[in-house]
């Protein structure tokens, strides 16, 4: 059960232009949280902005009782957030939603992050590997070279990591759906479609991509979906999206939903 935590900032780092990490104390959200869960902050001392902003949880510690956040700079509330200082708090709720789910069975696990969509794919590569014996492969796909966040910590947890840049600037050029369609074909030692999962996050146009390939290949496959959020919690239904079995709310039945329940528009 999510719950609304005043959580002091231990470290606040710019990584780049845009990018940051946030390290924030915390008792409740750092030993209930799982894979793929997000919270909701409050980005300012006042009720301006009103609506607090959804980041994925990127990593925590249960034994220290921290979690870090990893939040990209594009509009006025993450703006607002880099003006936060160490030992400052932040009204945050947390952890919300439904996240990912390791099987057990599966034993190659194929993580596809697209720009920001690394930041919860780390706590999960982190799960997988806990699990032991799992062959784990990561593939960034970033806008250039400038925005690919995160290679170092999953070349530590991982088989092997790919970079593809849209512009070609590192790694392999082009879409990240691509490069995972080719990889599945040509890259794969042991490729094995009922024992693998594919798990992505990022923008909703290569989501759907991601979910063609597993459909076509007959492959497991969990989709982190992004939506604009309000409550966070299911009760303003402005996170609807459409899925087989009806209307669902990304904040409380996901973020994390099965490829093949998805209805695209
Ligand atoms: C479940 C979930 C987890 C997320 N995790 C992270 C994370 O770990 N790190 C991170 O940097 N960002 C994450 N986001 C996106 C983040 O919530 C938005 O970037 C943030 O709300 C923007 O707020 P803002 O006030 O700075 O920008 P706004 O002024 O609100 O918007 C600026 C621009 O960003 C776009 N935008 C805003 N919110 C979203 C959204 N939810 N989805 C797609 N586009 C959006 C707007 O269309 C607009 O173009 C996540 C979103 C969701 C739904
Ligand atoms: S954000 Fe309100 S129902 Fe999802």
């Amino acid at each position: 059960m999510p719950i609304q935590e005043r959580c002091r900032i231990l470290d606040h780092q710019k990584i780049s232009a845009t990018l940051f990490k946030l390290t924030l104390a915390s008792s409740y959200i750092s030993t209930h949280a799982s894979p793929g869960q997000f919270v909701q902050i409050k980005c300012s001392g006042t009720n301006d902005p009103l609506l607090r902003r959804p980041i994925s949880l990127h990593r925590w510690s249960a034994e220290h009782k921290t979690f870090e956040l990893l939040y990209e700079v594009v509009g006025r509330g993450t703006e607002l957030l880099t003006k936060y200082s160490v030992n400052e708090e932040l009204d945050i709720i947390g952890p919300l939603g439904s996240g990912f789910t390791v099987d057990p069975t599966k034993k190659i696990h194929i993580l596809v992050a697209g720009g920001m969509g690394v930041a919860p794919l780390r706590a999960l590569a982190e799960a997988i590997k806990g699990t032991g014996g799992k062959a784990i492969y990561v593939l960034i796909g970033s806008r250039s070279k400038e925005a690919v966040f995160c290679e170092s910590d999953f070349r530590k947890l991982t088989d092997q990591v790919v970079i593809s840049t849209d512009d070609g600037s590192a790694g392999k050029k082009g879409f990240v759906s691509d490069i995972l369609l080719s990889f599945l074909e040509n890259e794969l030692t042991t490729p094995n479609s009922e024992l693998t999962t594919i798990y992505a996050c990022g923008p909703n146009p290569m989501l759907k991509a991601i979910a063609e390939i597993a459909w076509q290949k007959k492959i497991d496959c969990q989709l982190s979906m992004e939506e604009r959020m309000a409550c966070g919690i299911g009760a303003c239904k402005g996170c609807a999206i459409k899925t087989k079995g009806g209307f669902k709310m990304v904040c409380k039945d996901g973020p994390v939903f099965d490829a093949k329940e998805i209805v695209w528009n």
